[in-house]
């Protein structure tokens, strides 16, 4: 389990890299895509999601920015996952830059495989894990500019959990995942409440998103598989 600021350009990456950013970019992603977008394009610089969308035709793109958890102004909307119904999204390419997911995406975007991961299409993340059994797997939490964050570490613990039995002694022998699973399992049947002491999770309240709280707490709702394509366009693995 990483947290993205310990990335550095240096790291030899992964065979296979789970990006979580639960509240709320990821969450946003693998709704986004359940509901019939075409693919998600990560960017971690607004302009250069201005820039680029700008080529798109307006009804077949959605320009999604959050800093700080808010809407940027420019933007068809922020990063709420409830916004990303199908009459909204269904055909259309969203274009996302938040403030700590898609850098995070960014940070490992080399990967051979990069897939993301929230609570919400836990399950779907865990069954392709199991079923390709990549060489090495990081688990990146996007945390908070360069903080830690409760939700993305918990996650992360759901999804190494049910990998324990095949992985054995490799998730055993690193304390960061073993810590991730001990935070899940405190708090798996309560993580609308560690939200709500979670910092960010304090934030999002603040800005008056409490639904988003509720929604993203959500546990394998659907079986989608954000699966990165080409740099920064993730689409729904068929
Ligand atoms: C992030 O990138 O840190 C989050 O997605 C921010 C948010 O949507 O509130």
């Amino acid at each position: 389990v990483y947290h993205t600021p310990e990335l550095t350009p240096t790291d030899h990456l992964p065979a296979c890299a789970v990006v979580i950013d639960v509240l709320r970019a990821t969450t946003t992603i693998a709704t986004a895509l359940n509901a019939g977008a075409e693919a998600v394009q990560a960017f971690s610089n607004v302009d250069k999601l201005l820039q680029v969308s700008e080529q798109w035709d307006a009804e077949k793109r959605l320009r999604a920015g959050e800093r700080g958890g808010k809407a940027v102004p420019g933007c068809d909307m922020g990063n709420s996952p409830l916004v990303c119904t199908p009459e909204k999204v269904q055909g259309r390419r969203l274009f996302l830059s938040t403030t700590n997911g898609t850098r995070a995406l960014q940070r490992v975007e080399d990967s051979p495989t990069v897939i993301t991961g929230a609570q919400v299409n836990r399950q779907s993340v865990v069954r392709y894990l199991q079923a390709q059994q990549p060489e090495t797997v990081w688990l990146v939490g996007s945390g908070w500019e360069g903080t830690f964050s409760l939700e993305d570490t918990a996650c992360a613990g759901a999804i190494a959990q049910p990998l324990l039995e095949a992985c054995g002694d490799e998730i055993v022998g690193n304390d960061e995942t073993v810590d991730a699973i001990a935070l899940y399992a405190q708090w798996q049947d309560r993580l609308l409440e560690m939200f709500y002491q979670a910092s960010h999770g304090k934030r999002l309240l603040g800005l008056n998103n409490t639904a988003d709280l509720e929604y993203c707490a959500q546990t394998d709702i659907f079986d989608i598989l954000p699966v990165q394509t080409e740099k920064g366009v993730l689409v729904k693995q068929v």
